[in-house]
């Protein structure tokens, strides 16, 4: 890909709503200590009356758009990766579309599973490449408690809501989106799924009996997957980019398991520091994790101009993918003064005139203490 689609603008949003693993023993034969060693999490977000896929989706689409100062009229494509979306139709996506105001934006929903921001953000970068657009929105967003057996305990502590936005756009300086790569297994779409809703099982009392529209899942499965398939997306990833694994700043794979992201960073020989884990705090939100963990990786100066930066997720369908990102400006700054160094320069000559100020008050002051001596010196 000679892509020069660059990521000008991130956010992410979860609810207020905490649920603490102690909390979940209350609910199943589970206990903290289970959770934390087997998984690392600690709580996660889950969505409060009234909130949706679609409103955290605007929630995190806004804070991106404020970064990257932008207007949502600028805005020209919109991807909202998604396993819960508020209906089947209207897409999500639509919905944003209306409620962030992007008048002149195509959108549609993408359903890659937990990889779905990953094949969102390659889907969205080539588009953009190809011409036809300039700046888009890829948003990943999960109401997961709306499909969580809160009775399974092998599957209920795992999960969690929120949201998380990028906005992409066309720059003339070489690096952003770099390279991607996307891969699928229909074969094992039964590893993880969510049997009942849809044409080959629709809604009927017996579905609901039988607890069909609620997350299944062979966990051991998922497990050896998803270290294999990450270890395999970065290694190619890079590759195709024309970087080594020694070339790296941080790699941020799907938050699911931290014991998933320590053997993936083994296998990959990489020391942990370089690989961005939050799943402490979130659990797993799916599509929404990568780029929660993305923007909060920047928000805590993990990620600084120049960094190779590789996202790598794995999920349903069987899905995996990667896409390797030189975090740079679109354009260079001398060529056009960005909005946030024109606001810099400001402040600049503020202090520089409040300074003056300062100076030639001190002056005057001393010009007239000086006078008013020499009067008295001349009386004298
Ligand atoms: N609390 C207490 N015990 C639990 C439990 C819970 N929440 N969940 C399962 N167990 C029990 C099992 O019943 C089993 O008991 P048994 O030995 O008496 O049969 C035992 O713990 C071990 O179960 P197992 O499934 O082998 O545990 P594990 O070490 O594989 O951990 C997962 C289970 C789900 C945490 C782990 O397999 C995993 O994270 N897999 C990947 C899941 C994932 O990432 N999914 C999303 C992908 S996008």
């Amino acid at each position: 890909m000679s892509s020069h689609a660059h990521v000008v603008g991130w956010g992410k949003y979860v609810p207020q709503r905490v649920l603490k693993n102690g909390e979940l023993s209350e609910l199943v034969d589970t206990s903290d200590e289970w959770i934390r060693t087997r998984t690392g999490i600690r709580e996660r977000h889950l969505a409060e009356d009234g909130e949706t896929t679609a409103s955290m989706a605007f929630q995190a689409a806004r804070q991106a758009l404020e970064v990257a100062q932008l207007s949502p009229a600028q805005v020209d494509l919109i991807i909202v990766a998604t396993a819960t979306p508020d209906h089947l139709f209207p897409s999500t996506a639509c919905l944003v579309q209306d409620m962030i105001g992007a008048t002149r934006a195509a959108a549609f929903d993408l359903s890659a599973g937990c990889t779905g921001f990953i094949y969102g953000l390659s889907v969205a970068a080539n588009m953009l490449s190809s011409g036809a657009y300039q700046t888009a929105l890829v948003i990943g967003a999960e109401t997961l408690s709306s499909i969580t057996d809160w009775t399974d305990r092998s599957t209920c502590v795992l999960f969690g809501d929120g949201a998380g936005a990028v906005v992409i756009q066309m720059g003339e300086n070489k690096g952003g989106v770099l390279a991607a790569t996307l891969g699928s297994d229909g074969s094992g779409g039964d590893i993880l799924w969510l049997p009942a809703g849809g044409s080959r099982m629709p809604t009927s009392q017996q579905t609901i009996d039988q607890r069909l529209h609620f997350i299944h899942m062979k966990g051991r499965e998922v497990f050896r997957f998803a270290v294999k398939v990450i270890h395999e997306a970065t290694c190619e990833v890079l590759q195709k980019a024309g970087y080594a694994l020694s070339d790296l700043t941080l790699l941020i794979p799907h938050q699911a398991n931290q014991r998933i992201i320590e053997a993936a960073a083994r296998s990959l020989n990489l020391p942990l520091e370089m690989v961005y884990s939050n799943v402490e705090w979130y659990g797993n939100t799916s599509a929404a994790s990568i780029p929660i963990a993305l923007s909060e990786a920047v928000e805590k100066g993990r990620i600084q101009t120049g960094d190779l930066v590789v996202c790598v997720g794995f999920g349903a369908g069987l899905t995996w993918g990667a896409v390797a990102i030189r975090w740079t400006r679109p354009h260079s700054v001398p060529v056009s003064l960005s909005r946030r160094a024109l606001r810099r320069l400001h402040y600049s000559l503020a202090r520089f005139r409040s300074r003056l100020r300062r100076l030639l008050r001190g002056l005057f002051v001393i010009w007239i203490k000086n006078g008013w001596n020499g009067d008295q010196r001349r009386h004298e």
